[in-house]
C-alpha cells in the first residue's frame, strides 16, 4: 500500500496495524522539517527496509529504567547530566575518544554526586547523535552553492555538490557507528572503567589558579577517600564501582532513522524507539501540526523538548501536553536554552504554567545553544562565562519560583579541544584554532567540563542544600 505523502519522500508502511492512528511511519503524511529531500525514495526504501531488519541497540527495560530515574529527577531525589558531542561523525568513533568521553561523564558525575549528596543520572548525546539541524538549506563554497552539511546521518561534510546530497546509506552506517559505540561504551562500564576513579587519572592542575583550587583539591581528595574506604570494606561486591550507567540520547530528527528502529516489544503495550533510551524534540522542529511531534507523540522513551527563542509559551504548553497526555511522571525534560540574557524574560512565567496544568517535568538547562556568537575571524564560539552565567540565572529563577532545577544538558568532550573561550586555563580567541575540531557547535574540553560540574555544584547548593 502506498499513501499521498506530504513527505517528500513517502515511503511503504510495513508497520500499521488495522485500527491505529499512530505507527512509526504515520508522520509521513506530515509536513516534515529540516530535512532535504534524497534524490532516490526507492534507495531510500531499501536502506529503510535493512535498518528495520536489524537488531536494537538498547532494550525496552533499560528505556523504562531510565524514565524512572527521570520521575525521581522530577520530585528532586537526583540530578540529571546530559552531555557529548553537538555531532558526532563516523570518523570520530574511536577507542580513544570514547574513553575520553566516558571518562569526563563519569568525573563530572562524581563531583556533583559529592557535592549534591544525590544520585545523578548521566546520558551521553552519543551513540546516535549524527543529525543536525540548520539555519540555512544551502551555502555557497568556493563559489558554487551547495546544500548545507546536516550530520554524517545525512549527507557529507566534504564541500561538494554531489557529497552534500542526502545519501540514505548512511543510515545504516550511522546505526553501525552507534552500535560499536555502545558496544565499547556497555563494556568499559561493566570492568574497565573503575579506574577512573583513582587519583592519578584526575588532571588537576589546570585548576591552580583557580580561586576555587583548594576546595576542588579537598573534594577530589575526599572522593578518593571515600572511594578507598569502600574498596577496603567490599573489594570485590561494590557493584557501583564496577558498572556505570550510561545512557543514550539523540535528536530525534531524521525520522527514516528513528522510526526504522520504532517497535512493539513482547508483553508490553506502546511503541519504543529502541535506537537510543531518550530522544529529544528540536527548538526547530516544534510544529504542533508537524512530522516530529507526530512521531515523538507515540513512543514511550522519555522525551526532551528543546525550549528557547524564538519562544511560545502557548505552543510549548501544547506540545507538553500532547507528548505526555497522561502527565506520567519521567517522561518530559524540558531543556530550556534561552540563552544568558533572556533567562529571566521568558521562564519564571513558563515555570508557572507547567505548574498550573500538573506536568511532571524534569527542568533542565542547556546553557550552550543561546550562547554562541562567531568572533571577528567567523570561528563560532561560546564563552565560558556566559554558560555559567546561564546557569546560575536559571538556578536562581527556580529557586525563586520554588521549583526544582533537575539538570544541565551540555555539549562537551572530553579531549583537549580549543573551542569554547574561558574558563580556569582562560583560553582566549586567538587560542581558538590551536585544536578546534568541532563542525558543529563548540564543545567545552575536559579541564572546562570538569570546572563547569564544580561550578554547577556550587549553584545548585546554594538552591537545594
Ligand atoms: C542541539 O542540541 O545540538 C541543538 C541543535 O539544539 P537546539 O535544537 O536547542 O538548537
Ligand atoms: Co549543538
Amino acid at each position: 500500500m502506498s499513501i499521498i505523502a506530504k513527505s517528500v519522500n513517502p515511503i511503504q508502511i510495513p508497520s500499521k496495524l488495522e485500527g491505529e492512528e499512530w505507527y512509526p511511519l504515520s508522520w509521513n503524511d506530515k509536513k516534515l522539517e529540516q530535512l532535504p529531500a534524497y534524490p532516490d525514495t526507492e534507495q531510500l526504501q531499501s536502506a529503510y527496509n535493512e535498518l528495520r531488519a536489524l537488531p536494537p541497540l538498547i532494550t525496552s527495560w533499560e528505556v523504562e529504567a531510565l524514565k524512572e530515574k527521570l520521575a525521581s529527577v522530577s520530585e528532586g531525589k537526583a540530578f540529571l547530566l546530559q552531555g557529548g558531542d553537538c555531532a558526532e561523525t563516523f570518523d570520530a568513533c574511536t577507542a580513544p575518544k570514547i574513553v575520553n568521553m566516558l571518562k569526563v561523564m563519569l568525573q563530572m558525575s562524581f563531583i556533583l554526586v559529592h557535592e549534591m549528596g544525590r544520585p545523578v543520572v548521566r546520558i551521553g548525546r552519543i551513540a546516535g547523535q549524527f543529525a543536525k539541524p540548520r539555519s540555512r538549506d544551502f551555502e555557497v563554497v568556493n563559489g558554487q552553492e551547495m546544500l548545507n552539511y546536516r550530520g554524517d546521518l545525512i549527507n557529507s561534510y566534504e564541500p561538494k555538490r554531489d557529497a552534500r546530497q542526502p545519501d540514505p546509506r548512511r543510515l545504516i552506517k550511522a546505526y553501525e557507528k552507534s552500535a560499536l559505540s555502545l558496544n565499547f561504551l556497555r563494556a568499559l562500564s561493566d570492568e574497565g572503567f573503575a579506574d577512573l576513579q583513582h587519583p592519578e587519572q584526575w588532571e588537576l592542575d589546570f585548576m591552580k589558579n583557580n580561586e576555587y583550587y583548594k576546595d576542588y583539591e579537598a573534594m577530589v581528595n575526599s572522593i578518593h577517600k571515600a572511594i578507598n574506604f569502600m574498596e577496603t570494606i567490599t573489594p570485590n561486591t561494590f557493584s557501583t564501582l564496577h558498572k556505570v550507567d550510561l545512557y543514550t540520547s539523540h535528536e530525534a530528527l531524521n525520522l527514516y532513522y528513528d522510526s526504522a528502529q520504532t517497535r512493539r516489544v513482547p508483553r508490553k503495550p506502546g511503541w519504543f524507539n529502541l535506537s537510543g533510551h531518550m530522544v529529544w524534540l528540536g527548538n526547530r522542529t516544534k510544529q504542533l501540526d508537524g512530522a516530529h511531534i507526530e512521531y515523538l507523540s507515540g513512543i514511550r522513551n522519555p522525551i526532551g523538548i528543546k525550549a528557547g527563542p524564538p519562544f511560545d509559551l502557548e505552543e510549548t504548553l501544547e506540545v507538553i501536553e500532547k507528548l505526555n497526555p497522561n502527565h506520567e511522571a519521567g517522561k518530559i525534560v524540558i531543556i530550556t536554552r534561552m540563552g544568558v540574557d533572556e533567562v529571566e524574560k521568558y521562564l519564571p512565567t513558563f515555570i508557572r504554567a507547567v505548574k498550573q496544568e500538573g506536568h511532571p517535568v524534569v527542568w533542565s538547562c542547556d546553557p550552550m545553544h543561546g550562547n554562541t556568537f562567531a568572533t571577528g575571524d567567523n570561528v563560532k564560539t561560546r564563552r565560558f562565562n556566559d554558560i555559567l552565567e546561564e546557569i546560575k540565572t536559571t538556578f536562581a529563577v527556580h529557586r525563586s519560583e520554588g521549583s526544582y532545577l533537575g539538570g544541565v544538558h551540555l555539549e562537551l568532550t572530553g579531549d583537549n579541544v580549543t573551542e569554547c573561550v574561558g574558563g580556569a586555563n582562560g583560553l582566549n580567541e586567538s587560542g581558538l584554532n590551536l585544536n578546534y575540531e568541532t563542525y558543529c557547535d563548540p564543545r567545552l574540553n575536559y579541564e572546562q567540563s570538569l570546572e563547569m560540574a564544580f561550578l554547577v555544584a556550587k549553584e545548585w547548593n546554594k538552591s537545594y542544600s
